[in-house]
């Protein structure tokens, strides 16, 4: 394209300057041949007036030295030719023999010659004329030499051109080429790593910079989409592995619920079967028996309307711990001072066992602040089941110890007695309502309620409570509650239902 623009405006130009330098060229060698003839009309006045024909041929001859004239021809006032001149070179251009027929010649003059004629005067009056003929074929070698140096400079352009367009298409076509080709490749195979190598400062050059920016923003752009992938899959396998999880603690508290259900309905159809039982025969038999036998059924009776009350009571009080906040009454208490109270409550079933119970109640400050009640309660539970799980005859070993829990101060409770024991993989699971140890599920103990109510008031105090099998004979129950716990009347939280041991000072 710029070649052809190129060559395009310097043929204008060129033939523009050449027709006008060849108009021009015909124009001055006409004004020029009649200039010559006005001289030559001049000088040969005289001559033919006093009709001095030598002196009129030396005139003319002057233009031998003119190789653009070729015939001179000098008439005289009848028109008859006076001299003549005619160049060597020319042998057609003769001198016609009068005025009229110089005037034909003129009419009739072709293209590569040039005619002019002059009057010559003396005053007003017409003494003869003068007429030259010139030979114009130098005007064609004239314009010859024009169209060759047009030719030779239009090829010269033409050459500069061309390699001012080669430059150009190394320079910038060739970059903008390649920098198509890349995107090309890059959108087929999507390989962002590609890059554009340029050096250059330029606008081609800037071009590349950007072409490249851009890829290094696709890049980053690309990783931090992978990244959100690989976090997404990593948040997904988590989330999935919660749920798994979560999925296996709600099938184990469903299993726990089943049992639970199993177990109450057991619980309450037992003592119910009685009252049923008993109050049916009473009915039947009330004629029949005597006042002893009546006596024995009512006693019957009220003793399983009071385990059936008792175990409604706990059903309550377990459903209440689990409802996770409960009204607390923390007042500063004597934990030696509970510990006596619970233990005295437990004299008479000491008695009838013959169980006999040691106080070791080593603690340096023994003063605590919680729910004396309650924390009464969980005493007596875990000294009743010692004495229920112990053989007559044997020892309960209480203590009482200062110690730390999440770096606060504590008090730890143990109740160690020499008992059938629990197996080491059920310390946990008898904390749950209704789970008995295989050791003790003869129907021997209680509705298994009772550890689960304290884990309930021992977590609401902030505390842990866990059970142990002694290495040698029986079990240690015990639980740590903190010190300083803040005085008053207020709900508190059961934190979890699962015994936790890890925070055991
Ligand atoms: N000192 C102990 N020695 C052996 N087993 C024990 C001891 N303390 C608790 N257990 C086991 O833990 C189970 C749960 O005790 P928990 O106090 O909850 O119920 P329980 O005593 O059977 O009935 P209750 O609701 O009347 O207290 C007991 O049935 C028993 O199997
Ligand atoms: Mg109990």
């Amino acid at each position: 394209m710029l070649v052809s623009v190129s060559l395009l405006s310097v043929l204008v130009t060129v033939l523009t300057i050449s027709t006008y330098l060849i108009l021009d060229i015909r124009t001055s060698k006409q004004q020029e041949l009649t200039l010559t003839a006005a001289v030559a009309a001049d000088r040969n006045r005289a001559a033919v007036s006093f009709l001095d024909k030598d002196r009129a041929r030396e005139n003319l001859n002057i233009y031998q030295h003119n190789d653009a004239i070729s015939s001179a021809c000098l008439y005289d006032s009848s028109g008859a030719l006076f001299a003549g001149y005619q160049s060597p070179s020319s042998v057609s251009d003769k001198c016609p023999s009068d005025a009229t027929g110089a005037r034909t010649v003129m009419r009739n003059i072709g293209s590569d010659r040039m005619a002019a004629v002059e009057p010559l005067r003396n005053g007003r009056d017409v003494l003869g004329s003068i007429f030259l003929i010139s030979d114009t074929r130098d005007i064609e070698t004239y314009i010859n030499k024009i169209i060759q140096i047009s030719a030779t400079v239009t090829a010269l352009v033409l050459a500069f051109t061309l390699l001012v367009s080669l430059y150009i298409q190394r320079r910038i076509s060739a970059p903008i080429l390649k920098l198509a080709e890349l995107s090309e490749q890059i959108a087929q195979t999507r390989d962002f790593s590609l890059d554009m190598k340029s050096s250059r400062n330029d606008e081609i050059g800037k071009l590349a910079h950007g072409f490249n920016a851009m890829l290094k923003e696709v890049r980053q752009r690309d990783m931090e989409l992978r990244y959100v992938n690989e976090t997404l899959e990593h948040k997904v396998l988590l989330r999935t592995r919660e749920l798994e999880e979560a999925k296996r603690l709600a099938e184990k508290a469903n299993e726990a619920k089943t049992e639970f259900l199993r177990n109450i309905s057991h619980e309450f159809r037992t003592p119910l079967h009685a009252m049923i039982s008993f109050s049916t025969y009473g009915i039947k038999e009330s004629d029949h028996v005597d006042q002893q036998a009546r006596t024995r059924y009512f006693q019957i009776i009220l003793k399983s309307s009071e385990r059936l009350s008792r175990l409604v009571d706990d059903v309550l009080d377990v459903a209440r711990y689990e409802e996770c906040t409960q009204q607390f009454n923390l007042r500063k208490s004597d934990m030696n001072d509970l510990i006596s109270r619970a233990a005295d409550s437990m004299r008479p079933l000491m008695k009838e066992k013959r169980v006999n119970i040691e106080l070791a109640l080593n603690a340096k400050a023994t003063q605590l602040v919680c729910d004396q009640d309650r924390i009464i309660q969980v005493l007596t539970n875990i000294i009743g089941n010692a004495i229920k799980f112990s053989p007559n005859n044997s020892r309960l070993v209480l203590t009482c110890d200062s110690t730390h829990i999440s770096g606060e101060p504590a008090l730890h409770i143990s109740c160690r007695d020499q008992g059938v024991g629990i197996p080491t993989y059920e310390t946990d699971a008898i904390f749950e309502p209704f789970r008995q140890s295989s050791t003790t599920n003869t129907g021997a103990g209680g509705t298994g309620l009772g550890l689960s109510i304290c884990r309930g008031i021992i977590h609401a105090h902030s505390g842990i409570i866990k059970a142990e099998n002694n290495s040698g004979a029986g079990a240690t129950v015990s639980f740590t509650l903190p010190t300083n716990l803040e005085e008053g009347a207020r709900k508190m939280t059961v934190t979890s239902k699962e015994v936790s041991h890890e925070h055991a000072a």
